[in-house]
């Protein structure tokens, strides 16, 4: 029997000799727990995302046997629960309009019931922040497990990577390259074993995020799904976390300024998503750490990315996790990284990578000589986005990165598809598509649509890439000179709502700009004479989250769920 060195949260339920007490045990024990294990030991929650409607996450419940085993090695007592969970690939209008609604699941369990520490199982794209968000509004030592990405996918003889493929097969079979019957053909390549895209995509992303944070263990980032040292990971979780229970070491001592300092900067190194700014600014908002949009920039916007992945590059997370994965890319930034930041081992992160090693050169560069110079995310300003916006200078045409153009514009998704597939539309590659209403409250959600599809016509030229702005989000698993997140968004009447068709917009990135070429009067007519859209639904949750959602430079959670209530409960439920 572990013996606690002080009193345990959960013994307000199970250490009690009274009715209370009572009741608690009693309907417990209805699962076959023995009476030793209410013996003041921590208890342990799963927080576990499973779902076969989230299919990134679908082999979660193997995972969570191996918590298990771990916390009943290091002498605790765990109790496994399931999560609302987002699945990216199949929820509708997009996954992100849920994912401070799971954040709010996790929150909620963990403070209502008798949980001294958690693990939480996280991979697709949403279920990591939501994650992070509701356990750092009550704080309990937690640690976080990936599920891990997904094996290399493999059609023909070419490597394939979710999303990012899909993307470039899709735009191929557009311009008349591909037939049809080979884009159907691929599908089954790519997705090919359990787990999460294996692209550096929005889960891989966060996955790193959640390693760089120090909130998951060594090694978390990129261990596929399906390899035997992805469970090993999870026993030792289960065994640590019954430790931090021990040590009080909660989830705020973890998730410090440093901790996201950290963060932004990795992001830059692995050449992550941009979905990044938006997680990290709510995870931030929730444990209390004064993180600004600007920090992005002013903290990473110079460093390089040294990890040849796609979308920018061509490895995929399996041949990162063999090349030395993320403790690799932080040994490498070197000063660039507080390595006396705490991490759920109780170590710090330069302990943790000290002996870290390179495998394979190609996937891993060394910091003075680069995959790609300059590759944090850059924050726009102008009169177009007074809030910002932002660009992956990485995942960009070089030459696209100043330049001035021919507004084309979408009032919303709709318009922009059928515009886009319409021979008639006035448009050339020289032109910027500017997409409206797709922001937090416009889609509702801010969907993954800022890399709009190009016309046909211009793809059949040979051209891949166009300027594309919007006030929506982008997949981490995409690419191309697409400006994102822009604030105050279209349905809200930010300025990107007074946008029209032939105005002169100028981009110039390393001036961080972001200009609407219109005299002020003719926009003060065009605001006098601006509608909001009308709302997507006006009741549920749709409506809770647009009267709540906050903007994309605020990190789009809802403006009462900022901050923290803590781990007290006081009142029994009887
Ligand atoms: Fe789930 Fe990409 S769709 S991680």
């Amino acid at each position: 029997m572990a013996k606690t060195r002080r009193k345990l949260r959960s013994t307000e339920w199970f250490g009690k000799m009274d009715r209370d007490g009572m009741a608690h045990r009693s309907w417990t024990k209805n699962m076959g727990i023995p009476h030793h294990l209410f013996d003041g030991r921590p208890v342990i929650g799963i927080a576990n995302s499973w779902s076969e409607l989230t299919p990134c996450n679908a082999h979660f419940r193997d995972i969570a046997e191996h918590v298990k085993r771990g916390v009943y090695e290091a002498g605790g007592f765990p109790l496994e629960f399931p999560t609302f969970s987002t699945g990216e690939v199949l929820m509708r209008p997009t996954a992100m309009l849920f994912r401070n609604l799971m954040s709010m699941d996790v929150e909620e369990t963990l403070r209502s019931t008798p949980l001294d520490g958690v693990v939480l199982l996280a991979g697709c794209d949403k279920t990591t922040p939501a994650q992070l968000m509701g356990a750092a509004s009550v704080d309990l030592p937690t640690l976080l497990v990936s599920g891990g990405p997904m094996l290399n996918g493999r059609w023909r003889d070419q490597t394939i990577g979710s999303g990012t493929h899909v993307w470039k097969l899709s735009e191929m079979v557009r311009a008349g390259e591909l037939s049809l019957a080979d884009f159907m053909g691929a599908e089954a390549c790519m997705s090919r074993s359990a787990g999460h895209c294996m692209t550096m995509g929005t889960a891989s992303t966060m996955a790193s995020m959640a390693e760089a944070l120090g909130i998951a263990l060594s090694t978390n980032a990129a261990i596929p799904a399906v390899d035997s040292r992805r469970y090993v990971l999870a026993h030792m979780a289960g065994r640590r976390i019954v430790e931090m229970v021990h040590e009080d070491l909660v989830l705020s001592k973890i998730l410090t300024r440093k901790a996201f300092e950290n963060a932004i900067r990795v992001n830059a190194a692995i050449g992550g998503s941009t979905n990044a700014v938006v997680h990290l600014l709510a995870i931030a908002g929730r444990v209390g750490v004064d993180l600004k949009l600007k920090d992005f920039d002013e903290l990473a916007h110079d460093l390089p990315c040294i990890v040849n992945l796609m979308p920018s590059g061509k490895y995929l997370m399996e041949d990162f996790y063999y090349a030395g994965g993320l403790p690799m890319v932080m040994k490498e930034m070197g000063k660039n990284l507080h390595r006396d930041a705490l991490t759920v081992s109780g170590r710090t992160m330069g302990e943790e990578i000290a002996d870290a090693e390179c495998w394979n050169r190609d996937v891993i560069f060394n910091w003075d000589k680069p995959f790609k110079k300059k590759a944090g995310i850059a924050v726009l300003r102008g009169n177009l986005c007074p809030d910002g916006a932002v660009i992956k200078p990485s995942a960009a045409t070089p030459k696209l990165l100043k330049h001035r153009g021919r507004a084309v514009v979408f009032e919303d998704i709709e318009h922009c598809r059928q515009r886009t597939d319409d021979p008639k539309t006035d448009i050339d590659e020289n032109c910027i598509m500017v997409l409206k209403n797709c922001g937090p409250k416009g889609y509702p959600g801010m969907a993954e649509v800022g890399n709009m599809p190009l016309p046909p016509k211009i793809l059949k030229k040979g051209i891949t890439d166009m300027v594309r702005i919007s006030d929506a989000r982008m997949s981490g698993t995409a690419y191309g000179t697409v400006v994102l997140h822009m604030a105050p968004e279209a349905a809200v009447g930010g300025p990107l709502a007074l946008v029209k068709e032939g105005d002169m917009i100028e981009l110039d990135v390393s001036k961080r700009r972001l200009h609407l070429d219109v005299a002020e009067d003719e926009l003060r007519r065009r605001r006098a004479n601006w509608k909001p859209p009308k709302p997507y639904l006006d009741r549920g949750y749709a409506k809770l989250y647009t009267d709540h959602v906050m903007q994309a430079d605020k990190g789009a959670d809802l403006d009462f769920l900022v901050g923290k209530s803590g781990r007290f409960v006081p009142r029994e439920n009887h």
